[in-house]
């Protein structure tokens, strides 16, 4: 299918001429199959008896396959959840930290990686030091120099940075953290659904991920990956009541078994949405239609094309990395005046995003490159 006939069917509010989106960073638009499938379940909602177990709990299922396709790991390494902090918070609460240890973040993270990580501090004792930032840029050798600091366990960061766009390199501090045995736990969300990520190349332990924004899925869906060595030797921080196999049978709730399972749905806390990851099963399924690698190609160009502008206008000051290796689909700039740049990208209906001072663009794979030269000419004005 072409984009233009994609982009009619899927996000038929492209069509309007009032209308930019280039907010991806903040909350991605559902496409019209993701509505068509919530629209589905909440009618099937309103009559229970229609829907049979195993279709919903296959939507789970799916979810756990899909979301391992996107970042190189198995269906049993993936633990369905509603947001990006149960994930990290799980992370937090689930490895074995002793007071004394150490946690190591970079400075400017979104607090979503910071808060759970410094009411540890409270909780256990664990410390918590952020490495600063240059030029507002996680600084990578800062960074593995902090993990030879005594007694630290873990690293927490974001893959790629709210605020500047900038995507560390997984691969090297992955690899710092496993020469050390440290930990290496990743907030993906502003990285998965526009760049590509093999969690297993880069060592991670720990990666959370909310599916509202990148990923074009309702709000409440999301995923945790456990990386599999890890899986059986993490207890849940939290217990659901299907935790483990004793509840497969629902005619048998009262054999009390607290035998955990030995993949990632060890860690779901039923009952989740399971609506909301029929919509989210809709998104990722219009991410594999187009092809994975045909998205990243795309939201890469995109991202070029406002680099490109930035480098050549003076008066502009790009925050983000200029280099394609150390970004994704955040582009941050900073106009001569940014608050009148940004009032006027509202004026036209180009949705944007103002952080720390900068105008921070977000478009994805199906922006059209016109759609960005509108608001950079707005930009510029
Ligand atoms: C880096 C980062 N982490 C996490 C979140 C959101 O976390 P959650 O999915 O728990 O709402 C955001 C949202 O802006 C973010 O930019």
């Amino acid at each position: 299918m072409t984009m233009d006939r994609l982009r009619a069917r899927e996000f038929p509010w492209t069509l309007r001429p009032d209308v930019t989106f280039l907010n991806h960073a903040s909350t991605g638009p559902l496409p019209q199959r993701s509505l068509d499938a919530l629209a589905e379940w909440a009618v099937l909602r309103a009559e229970p008896w229609r829907i049979a177990l195993d279709r919903q709990f296959g939507l789970l299922a799916r979810g756990r396959e899909l979301c391992g396709r996107l970042i190189g790991a198995d269906a049993a390494e993936i633990a369905m959840m509603v947001n990006t902090s149960y994930g990290i918070n799980f992370a937090a609460l689930s490895l074995p930290l002793l007071p004394g240890d150490v946690v190591v973040g970079s400075d400017r993270e979104f607090p979503a990686n910071v808060y759970p990580w410094m009411g540890l501090e409270k909780k256990r004792g664990v410390h918590y030091r952020m490495v600063p930032c240059r030029d507002r840029l996680a600084d990578e050798d800062a960074i593995i120099a902090a993990l030879d600091l005594p007694r630290v366990r873990a690293l927490a960061v974001s893959w790629v940075s709210f605020e500047t766009g900038k995507r560390l390199d997984l691969a090297r501090l992955g690899k710092a953290c496993r020469e050390r045995g440290i930990y290496f736990v990743v907030d993906g969300i502003q990285g998965v659904g526009a760049t590509p990520i093999d969690v297993r190349a880069c060592h991670v332990d720990i990666l959370a991920c909310g599916a509202q924004k990148w990923l074009l899925s309702p709000w409440g869906t999301g995923f945790l990956y456990v990386r599999r060595e890890l899986v059986t030797q993490l207890e849940p921080a939290d217990i659901g009541w299907m935790s483990g196999p004793a509840s497969a049978d629902f005619s048998r709730f009262l054999d009390y078994d607290l035998t955990f399972h030995d993949d990632a749905r060890r860690f779901e806390v039923i009952t989740l949405p399971f609506q909301d990851f029929a919509g989210m099963g809709a998104s990722l399924d219009v991410f594999l239609e187009v092809g994975l690698q045909r998205v990243y190609d795309l939201v890469r160009e995109r991202a070029d094309q406002i680099v490109a502008w930035a480098m050549r206008n003076r008066g502009v000051r790009l925050l983000t990395p200029a280099d394609a290796h150390q970004r994704a689909g955040i582009v941050a700039v900073v106009p001569s005046d940014p608050l009148s740049a940004s009032a006027r990208l509202d004026a036209a209906g180009v949705a944007h995003s103002l952080r720390e001072g900068a105008i921070r663009l977000s478009p994805h794979f199906y922006t059209s490159a016109v759609e960005i030269d509108r608001a950079l000419q707005l930009m510029a004005s």
